[in-house]
């Protein structure tokens, strides 16, 4: 039977090794969290690396064993690969590029090889796995050049590619010195995916400036192939989000945190450590608004969970000193004995305590400086089933186009963010629940099951237009 084959660069579990033992933990990040629900299904396999080094090939060879009773198959990397590939040139070149950070981008000519390297490894890990009629979709900037590398070796192939980060404008994307290769890579897929339309319309324009190839329709002509581009907003697991929060655990838990906070009003914020998602502006806007509005003292707290990530690349490293010192500075100078203004977590949660915090919290504050999608935001509005709440959410997420009944902002501009913080704590309960529920409609409807169900159509479709157009 044909079976789906989902390539990313992590598996959605993360192996850990303690007192000799191995265990595995579910991965962080919207790729991992939203894609967790479907792979398990029939044959389907998800390849990719277990988030650990593993030189040893017995162990290896029981890694492989237990994750394929799991419908997962590993990838494993080496020490440089992973500084090279992974930490360099994934995470210190296209991840800042990608994201209009371009001022932080290193271009270096090792890091760019062993990217094609790995990326060359994947490819061969996927050969051995894939039959004929199965069908391969490859997700992230990490994997930029695989389809091209698979395709080389299967023509004939059913290759989707979904990027989950934003795709810049041609003038930030023209900066990569390896620009036509990364294109080259991408238009080796027969689909390839975005979350918006803005996403779309900029790899378009790139295609077209770089490689000069026009398109139609979205269709791009090759000459020996033609392959559709088009844009797919991810969804959330709806129902599990909402069931989750509606289990007994979940309501005592809340409980707890909420007796230990007394009456306060909760404002929530979540993410990995990253400087894509504004956290030090975020806080500034939150020093900004208790200046401001001193009635709110002792009324509101601002919790912040912050997600470890990426912790030997440079610039995150900065940040989480930054972070530190600004929370530092925020309680140091509003606290009182009876009350912390912020209570700062940096660690990550299993999602029944995730769940926890998006029911107890009045305002969710998602204000990204750029982000693909965000999940975060989506999972708060499916948490909350009848309850009030707001959500106040960046202009420049992917989910922005979306949930316009949330309180939209430019992260930029602090004195919007203050205001819009103001305005989410006095709304009345009425007006909360109207939007909360206009949206939960849409995410309801507009689900992960949805998304892979219109992507798979849209990619059988691909082949069949491909076969009437040879
Ligand atoms: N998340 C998690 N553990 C945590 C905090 C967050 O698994 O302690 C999940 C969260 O539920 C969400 C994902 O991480 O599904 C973050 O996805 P999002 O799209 O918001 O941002 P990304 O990290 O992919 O940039
Ligand atoms: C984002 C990216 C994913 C990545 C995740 C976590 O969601 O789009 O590709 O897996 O962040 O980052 P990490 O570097 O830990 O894999």
């Amino acid at each position: 039977m044909a079976k789906l084959i989902i390539v990313s660069n992590r598996l959605p579990v993360k192996l850990q090794e303690k007192e000799g033992k191995m265990t595995y933990k579910p991965s962080e990040g919207g790729l991992a969290t939203g894609l967790g629900s479907i792979y398990k299904k029939d044959d389907n396999l998800w390849i990719g690396w277990p988030g650990m080094v593993v030189e040893n090939p017995e162990k290896q060879q029981q890694i492989a064993v237990d994750l394929h009773d799991e419908n997962m198959h590993p990838v494993f990397l080496t020490e440089t690969e992973i500084r090279e590939f992974y930490e360099g040139f994934s995470n210190e070149t296209l991840w800042p590029t990608f994201h209009y950070f371009s001022q932080y981008a290193v271009y270096d000519q090792q890091l760019w090889e062993t990217y094609v390297a790995v990326n060359q490894k994947y490819c061969d890990v996927i050969l051995e796995q894939a039959e004929p009629e199965d069908t391969i979709w490859i997700h992230d900037y990490q994997l930029l050049l695989l389809a091209s590398m698979l395709r080389e070796r299967l023509p004939d192939a059913t290759i989707g590619f979904f990027l989950h980060i934003p795709f810049p404008s041609y003038e930030v994307f023209r900066l990569l010195p390896w620009r036509k290769e990364i294109l080259d890579g991408m238009v080796g897929a027969d689909l390839v995916g975005f979350h918006t339309y803005d996403d779309m319309r900029h790899f378009l324009s790139s295609v077209n400036r770089i490689l000069g190839h026009g398109s139609m329709h979205g269709w791009i002509n090759m000459g020996s192939r033609s392959l559709l581009v088009d844009s797919f907003p991810m969804g959330i697991d709806y129902d599990k989000y909402a069931e989750i929060a509606d289990s007994d655990e979940v309501k005592k838990r809340e409980k707890v945190y909420r007796n230990n906070l007394s009456d306060q009003k909760i404002v929530l914020s979540i993410d990995r450590l990253d400087y894509s998602k504004g956290i030090p502006q975020r806080l500034r806007a939150f020093e900004l608004f208790l200046e401001q509005y001193p009635e709110f003292h002792e009324k509101v707290t601002l919790v912040m969970l912050v997600v470890p990530s990426r912790d030997a690349v440079e610039k995150y490293k900065e940040l989480k000193e930054e972070v530190d010192e600004l929370v530092g500075r925020i309680n140091g100078r509003y606290s009182r004995i009876t009350w912390n203004p912020i209570q700062y977590f940096y660690r990550s949660y299993p999602i029944e305590t995730l769940s926890a915090f998006y029911r107890m919290a009045d305002v969710a504050l998602v204000t990204p400086m750029r982000d693909g999608m965000n999940l975060v935001c989506k999972e708060y509005v499916a948490s909350k089933h009848n309850d009030p709440g707001v959500l106040i959410l960046s202009e420049m997420a992917g989910a922005s186009k979306e949930l316009s009944e949330a309180i939209l902002i430019n992260p930029n501009d602090i004195n919007q963010v203050v205001a819009s913080m103001h305005k989410a704590l006095t709304m009345p309960e009425e007006e909360q629940k109207a939007c909360m529920s206009r949206m939960q409609e849409s995410l309801k409807r507009y689900n992960i099951h949805h998304w892979v169900g219109i992507y798979m159509d849209r990619l059988n479709y691909v082949k069949i237009k491909q076969m009437s157009m040879a």
